[in-house]
């Protein structure tokens, strides 16, 4: 999504570095549109280096480019904060008196303010009256939080925190995007079979696609349940994680999380073999000698049993890392695994030491039961995650 972060003049405005920066890793587009004002604040190079674009200020830079429109004709969200009370009466009375003014003017996308200023400010007439006007044409508001203020007093006036701004924000995108009440199931990461107490048997899946899986999918507006295994990086806070350990606990929770899903996105790298037993204690050299025999048994193939109970109007997607790297002979692959396992769609990549897992990037072919090939995506795994959606859609 391309969203526009507009910061006007308060002391706040230090703390929408972090709504800015949770876009940015939830992987949507940030223009930061700021005020002069705001950048007393704030500085100029922390907000490009976290946004990592330019940050625009002046109504007069870019005018053969007609800027002072285009930032806002091209937002599919706005949010400004932290809104001031002039920024909201300026608002109220519809000025375009600078770059911000000009861009809220020109857009038709959601806009989400968040007010912070002095109580007495808030609660002054005028202030109530512009809240008033504003919400009647369809701008939303969150906050202001009660709390500590700037100086000793404390009162309604404190900026909502960043998180709930960029939740409320993207539940705001959400509700206009095309997987709007959709119930949408996710797993990510890779699960582990433990042998003792201290090791297991793993994968090196890092959980980032499933991730961005998610994290599109919420943008785009679906209610998204995220199964996460052994995860080694966080999820945004916009999405909650259920975690879990071993293929048979992700087995459990995607069985209970399935049953009213429009959706199941199985991104997970599962083991396919457990331990027979878990040594109750650590496994000792000392008592085993020179080798070491593991007795591996069978995991139930999640995505398989899931394809085969699924409701009608269900959507089973499966995810397939070989480490072929010719793509004939990975497609052949592909098209043996979509048979055997009765998804619907697979999304085929290709894996290696370099390649694929724990990586920022990813390359990936998506086919369809029938074997066609009905997508294909390479760039950054949300870029590859939105393409699956779209095949999704
Ligand atoms: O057979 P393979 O492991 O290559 O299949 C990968 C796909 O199957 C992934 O979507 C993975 O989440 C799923 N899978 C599963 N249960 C298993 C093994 C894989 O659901 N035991």
């Amino acid at each position: 999504m391309n969203i526009v972060v507009g910061i006007t003049g308060g002391i706040a405005a230090y703390k929408a570095v972090g709504v800015v920066r949770a876009f940015v890793l939830a992987g949507h587009s940030v223009q930061v549109v700021a005020t002069d004002a705001a950048l007393r604040f704030v500085g100029k190079p922390t907000l490009e280096a976290i946004s990592r674009n330019p940050v625009h200020t002046d109504l007069y830079d870019g005018v053969a480019e007609v800027r002072h429109v285009a930032i806002g004709q091209a937002a599919d969200l706005i949010v400004v904060a932290p809104a001031t009370a002039n920024f909201i009466a300026q608002l109220a009375g519809g000025f375009a008196a600078d770059l911000l003014g000009n861009t809220i003017l020109a857009s038709t996308a959601p806009i989400l303010i968040a007010p912070a200023m002095h109580t007495e400010m808030w609660q002054n007439a005028a202030t109530v009256a512009n809240i008033q006007t504003i919400t009647g044409r369809g701008i939303h508001i969150i906050g202001p939080a009660v709390g500590q203020l700037t100086g000793k007093d404390s009162g309604p006036g404190r900026m909502s925190e960043p998180d709930d701004i960029v939740a409320a924000a993207l539940a705001l995108a959400g509700r206009s995007g095309d997987l709007a009440g959709k119930r949408i199931v996710v797993t990510a990461g890779g699960t582990r079979e433990p042998l003792d107490p201290v090791r297991f048997i793993g994968n090196r899946s890092s959980g980032k696609q499933g991730i961005a899986v998610a994290m599109a999918a919420v943008s785009r507006g679906a209610e998204v349940t995220l199964i996460g295994a052994n995860l080694e990086v966080d999820a945004p806070g916009q999405v909650a994680v259920l975690h879990v350990g071993t293929t048979l606990e992700l087995a459990e929770a995607v069985a209970l999380a399935a049953a009213d899903a429009d959706v199941v996105i199985m991104a997970a790298a599962v083991a396919d073999y457990r331990p027979e037993s878990v040594a109750p204690a650590k496994i000792k050299k000392e008592t085993q000698g020179d080798i070491l025999q593991l007795t591996l048994v069978k995991n139930p193939d999640i995505l398989h049993d899931l394809s085969l109970s699924k409701r009608a109007g269900q959507i089973i997607i499966g995810f397939a890392a070989e480490t072929e790297t010719d793509p004939a002979a990975l497609l052949v692959l592909g098209r043996a695994k979509i048979a055997r396992k009765g998804c619907d769609y697979l999304v085929l990549n290709s894996v290696g030491w370099t390649t694929g897992f724990a990586t920022d990037g990813n390359a990936v072919t998506i086919i369809r039961a029938s074997g066609d090939i009905v997508g294909e995506a390479t760039g950054s795994k949300t870029t590859v995650a939105n393409r699956i959606l779209d095949v999704l859609l």
